[in-house]
C-alpha cells in the first residue's frame, strides 16, 4: 500500500494525548521505516511555546510512554527536524494561513503528491470550528489525498452525533473521515478476525446452539485521574461501553464478511449494531447496573471516592461502572445475552472477552463438567486459551478441567504495535477498516440512548456505590442469573501504567 509524503497536523499539540500517544507512534513508526521518506508534523496549540521546549517536551513523552523506551539520539534529531510547533488559536484564520503556508513550502519540495492529516486531538467543541477552518482555506479538499481523523467522543448522544455526521459531510467525503477508535487498533483484537475467520475449527460452533454467553470485561485500576471534568458529564457508559465495548461485541457477534476488504468489513459490523436489542426504561434498571466508586484502596495506595475527586460534582451521580445484559436479535444469537463491564477503580487493568459454552447434553461421568470456555485476553496480557474438561491421572475416572494456551510471548518474537501505531498508519495508507463510519457510530448511539434517556429520567435510581479496589457493585452479578453463576474471574495483574 502506498503511503504518500504526508504533511501531518495535529490540533491541541499541548494536550496529553499527543504527548503520550500520538508522538511516540509516530516516532515508533519513524523508527521502524513505516513512514514515508517525506514528512512534517505540525503541532497547532494556543499556547505559546518556544519551538525547541515543545520538542523536548514531546521528547519527554516519548521516553515515558513509548513502548520502544529511551530514544535513540541519532533518530531522534532526524524526527525532530521534522517535528513543528505552530502556535494558533483555532478560532483565529491566522491561524490556518500560517498552517496552509507551511503545508504549501512542504509540498513544493516533493515532486509527488502529498497526503495531508489533520488529527483532532482537541476537546470536541472545536471539531467543527476546525472543520469548518480546513473547508474554508481549502485545506482537506481532495478526497484521495486529504484525510481527518476525530477522537471520541463524537457526539453525547444520537442526535449530536447526527448532527456533527451531518456537518462534517457537507465539508468532507465519508472516505475522508477517520473516527478513531483504539480499541480496533490494538493488535489482540484485531487478532479476533483472524482467529473466528481463518481457522474452521470455532466458527461452526460460533452460535446461539452452542454457545451459552459471553462476556466482555474491560476493567479499569486507574480513577478519573486529571480527566475529572470530562468524565463527570460522561460517564462509563458514554466514556466506554458506546465505543470500545459495543465495538467488541460487534468482531464477536459479526456475520464473516464477504472480503477482507474496508466497507464489506464495515459494513457486517455495522449489520451486528444494528441487531442490537433496545430496551425500553424498565427493562434498562432490570438489564443494565451502573455503579460508582468510594473511597477505598488498591495496592494499599489509598483511593478517594469519585464524589472527591478533582473537577468531579460533589453530588455527582455519575457512573463509573456499567454491567449490562444485550442481546443480539438475529438468527445466529438470538437469546445469547452478551454480558459486558466495565469500570475504574476496581482491583486491575484488564481487557477479556470469555465465549462460554453450552454444557455437554448428556452426562456419562460422576463429576460435575464445566462447560467449555474460551478466554481471549486483549489486555495486559495477550492470550487465547481455552478451558476443557481432561481426566486426571491416577486409576480413576477422574476429570478435571484444564487451559489450552496459546500466548503472544511464547508464539512471537515480533514486536507489539500500540494500537496507535496500527492505526495512524492506516490512516496515511488511507484504509478506514479499522475506522467507524457515519452509520456505525449512530447505530452504538441507538443500543445506548434508552440507557441514558432512562438515567437521565431518574439519576438517583439503583445507582450502585462500591469501594474502590472492590470488583465493582454486588448487584453485578445478579445479571449474570440464570446463565452464569459469576463474573469470569479476570487474570488481575499487579501493575498498570497511572493515567
Ligand atoms: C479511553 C477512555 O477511550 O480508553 C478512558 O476515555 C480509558 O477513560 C481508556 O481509560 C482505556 O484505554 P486502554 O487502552 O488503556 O484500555
Amino acid at each position: 500500500v502506498k503511503a504518500y509524503p504526508a504533511a501531518i497536523t495535529i490540533f491541541g499539540a499541548k494536550g496529553d494525548l499527543t504527548k503520550r500517544k500520538l508522538i511516540p507512534a509516530l516516532y515508533n513508526l519513524f523508527t521502524d521505516h513505516h513512514l514515508p521518506p517525506a514528512f512534517n508534523i505540525y503541532c497547532v496549540d494556543f499556547l505559546a511555546v518556544d519551538e525547541n521546549e515543545f520538542r523536548k517536551d514531546m521528547l519527554a513523552g516519548i521516553n515515558e510512554f513509548s513502548r520502544s523506551g529511551t530514544a535513540d539520539e541519532v533518530t531522534w534529531n532526524e524526527f525532530a527536524e521534522r517535528l513543528f510547533y505552530i502556535q494558533g488559536d483555532f478560532l483565529k484564520k491566522e491561524t490556518y494561513t500560517s498552517l496552509c503556508e507551511k503545508i504549501k513550502a512542504f509540498e513544493k519540495q516533493n515532486e509527488q503528491n502529498s497526503s495531508r492529516i489533520f488529527y483532532f486531538a482537541t476537546a470536541p467543541r472545536f471539531i467543527e470550528i476546525i472543520s469548518e477552518a480546513l473547508y474554508k482555506h481549502n485545506l482537506c479538499n481532495r478526497d484521495g489525498l486529504d484525510r481527518i481523523v476525530i477522537e471520541k467522543p463524537f457526539g453525547t448522544d444520537l442526535d449530536s452525533a447526527k448532527k456533527l455526521n451531518r456537518f462534517l459531510a457537507k465539508r468532507f467525503s465519508e472516505k475522508q473521515i477517520y473516527r478513531i477508535d483504539h480499541y480496533l487498533g490494538k493488535e489482540a483484537v484485531q487478532n479476533i478476525m483472524a482467529f473466528r475467520f481463518a481457522n474452521y475449527v470455532f466458527e461452526p460452533l460460533w452460535n446461539r446452539k452452542y454457545i451459552d454467553h459471553i462476556q466482555i470485561s474491560v476493567t479499569e485500576q486507574v480513577g478519573v485521574g486529571k480527566r475529572g471534568g470530562y468524565y463527570d458529564s460522561s460517564g462509563a457508559l458514554r466514556d466506554m461501553i458506546q465505543n470500545h465495548l459495543l465495538q467488541l461485541l460487534c468482531i464477536v457477534g459479526m456475520e464473516c464478511p464477504k472480503a477482507y476488504k474496508s466497507e464489506v468489513i464495515r459494513d457486517a459490523k455495522t449489520k451486528v449494531m444494528k441487531s442490537v436489542k433496545a430496551y425500553t426504561t424498565p427493562q434498562v434498571f432490570k438489564n443494565v447496573v451502573r455503579g460508582q466508586y468510594t473511597a477505598g484502596s488498591i495496592n494499599n495506595m489509598p483511593r478517594p471516592a469519585y464524589r472527591k475527586e478533582e473537577q468531579v460534582q460533589s453530588g455527582s451521580n455519575t457512573e463509573t461502572f456499567v454491567a449490562a445484559k444485550l442481546f443480539i436479535d438475529n438468527e445466529r444469537w438470538k437469546g445469547v445475552p452478551f454480558f459486558m463491564r466495565t469500570g475504574k477503580s476496581l482491583p486491575a487493568q484488564s481487557s477479556v472477552i470469555v465465549v462460554q459454552f453450552k454444557d455437554t447434553p448428556h452426562k456419562i461421568f460422576k463429576d460435575d463438567i464445566v462447560p467449555n470456555r474460551l478466554i481471549i485476553s486483549i489486555q495486559p496480557e495477550l492470550e487465547i486459551s481455552l478451558l476443557f474438561e481432561s481426566k486426571v491421572p491416577g486409576l480413576q475416572m477422574k476429570l478435571k478441567p484444564v487451559e489450552m494456551d496459546f500466548t503472544y510471548k511464547e508464539s512471537y518474537t515480533e514486536t507489539i504495535p500500540e494500537a496507535y501505531e496500527a492505526l495512524l498508519l492506516d490512516v496515511l495508507h488511507g484504509d478506514a477498516t479499522l475506522f467507524m463510519r457515519a452509520d456505525q457510530i449512530e447505530a452504538a448511539w441507538k443500543v445506548v440512548m434508552p440507557i441514558i434517556e432512562a438515567w437521565e429520567k431518574y439519576p438517583e435510581k439503583d445507582l450502585h456505590m462500591y469501594k474502590a479496589g472492590s470488583c465493582g457493585p454486588t448487584a453485578s452479578g445478579n445479571l449474570l442469573k440464570p446463565f452464569a453463576k459469576e463474573w469470569y474471574e479476570l487474570p488481575f495483574s499487579k501493575t498498570e501504567k497511572a493515567i
